[in-house]
């Protein structure tokens, strides 16, 4: 198996930062690895298996002689650097929301629709952060038939970026001193409230965050327009870790007993249901690990053969990082690059 030459697009950003320390973890082995950023942070160093490198400034030419190149630098400067990295023979793998839902780039979660990646022409999408984490759980339920879907999410600010971070951080304390703050990463101030808007508002009313959710589930699950999907995305003061209350209706019948016992041997899924002892999953237990967890499964009132649950991930992680980094793994494996 050759090893591939590899670059980290946005390597100083959050999500660049998570998958340098994820291809670590993950052991991916490689000719030469470099570290690109805008002209910002160009020249700053990054220290990896204890190596320092100095983070260079992305521009066509650093993309010569790179096999993979792991982009999370925005869906702008995805656009203008995957034609340039493709035309040099070399394959991305996109966070962006850039080419998400054209018809020849693969969106894939590692371990739900592998077989998607050998589809690719050298841009391969990660899913949005909220699609993600529920990919892992709804794959090994598919086969029960899924009618209906119902997703309200509960998403971090990691999720918006460092700036956002440093946003929900500084807008709490300026509000406990009683001190004038002016938000600029969120539409509304983001300490102590939640904000029903992430992303932009579509003509039929709901975001941009939201549409994603339904369009992503349903390229990556291959469901068709019968699935009915719909989705609330809402941001809350957590530094990081989204968290899902998913309700669906499934063509057959289904018990909260069978849906444990299959998420419980599921791969990426961790389940920590047992409500009487107040053990459920919370953003806490979530953020800085792989599993998506999921808990309070019960039989959902409103349909007839319906679950309902709640499902909480590192959004950084498997929203991001960690399936980019587990693509990675995918295609050297596979021999795809
Ligand atoms: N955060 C999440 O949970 C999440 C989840 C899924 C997808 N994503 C996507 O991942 C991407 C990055 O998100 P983030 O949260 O990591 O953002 P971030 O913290 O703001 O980092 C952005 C990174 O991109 C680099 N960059 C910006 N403009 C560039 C340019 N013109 N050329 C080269 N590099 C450039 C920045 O370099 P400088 O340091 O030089 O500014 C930095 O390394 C976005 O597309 C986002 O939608 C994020």
């Amino acid at each position: 198996m050759r090893k591939p030459r590899i670059a980290i697009l946005g390597a100083t950003g959050v999500v660049g930062r998570e998958i340098t320390k994820i291809t670590e973890e993950l052991g991916i082995e490689y000719e030469s690895i470099k570290f690109l950023s805008s002209a910002r942070s160009a020249g700053s160093k990054i220290t990896f298996k204890e190596q320092e490198y100095t983070v260079e400034e992305a521009m066509p030419e650093v993309f010569d002689n790179v096999d993979i190149v792991m982009a999370s630098a925005g869906g702008s400067t995805s656009k203008l650097f995957a034609p340039e990295i493709v035309k040099r023979g070399g394959l991305i793998i996109d966070n962006s929301s850039a080419f998400r839902m054209e018809e020849d780039v693969p969106l894939v979660i590692a371990g739900v629709n592998d077989e998607d990646l050998r589809k690719h022409k050298g841009i391969i999408a990660n899913p949005n952060c909220s699609t993600s984490q529920l990919m892992l759980v709804l794959e090994p339920l598919k086969k029960f038939g899924i009618k209906r879907l119902i997703v309200s999410t509960y998403q971090a600010v990691s999720g918006a970026g460092l700036a956002a971070i440093n946003e929900l951080k500084a807008d709490t304390i300026a509000n406990l001193e009683g001190k004038p703050f002016e938000n600029k990463c969120f539409k509304k101030p983001i300490s102590f409230n939640v904000i029903p808007q992430i992303d932009v508002f579509c003509e039929n009313g709901y975001t941009k965050e939201e549409m994603k959710v339904v369009n992503e589930t349903r390229k990556i699950l291959h469901l068709d327009e019968s699935t009915k999907i719909s989705c609330t995305a809402a941001r809350v003061p957590v530094f990081n870790g989204h968290s899902e209350a998913v309700d669906i209706e499934f063509e057959n019948n289904i018990t909260p007993d069978e849906v444990r016992e299959i998420l419980n041997n599921a791969y990426g899924v961790k389940v920590i249901d047992n409500p009487e002892n107040y053990e459920y999953p919370t953003t806490r237990d979530a953020s800085g690990v792989d599993p998506v967890f999921v808990g309070r499964i019960r039989k959902n009132l409103a349909f007839e053969n319906g679950i309902s649950l709640w499902c909480v991930a590192d959004n950084l992680r498997i929203g991001a990082a960690l399936n980019t980094v587990r693509i990675c793994k995918r295609v050297i494996e596979m021999g795809l690059f």
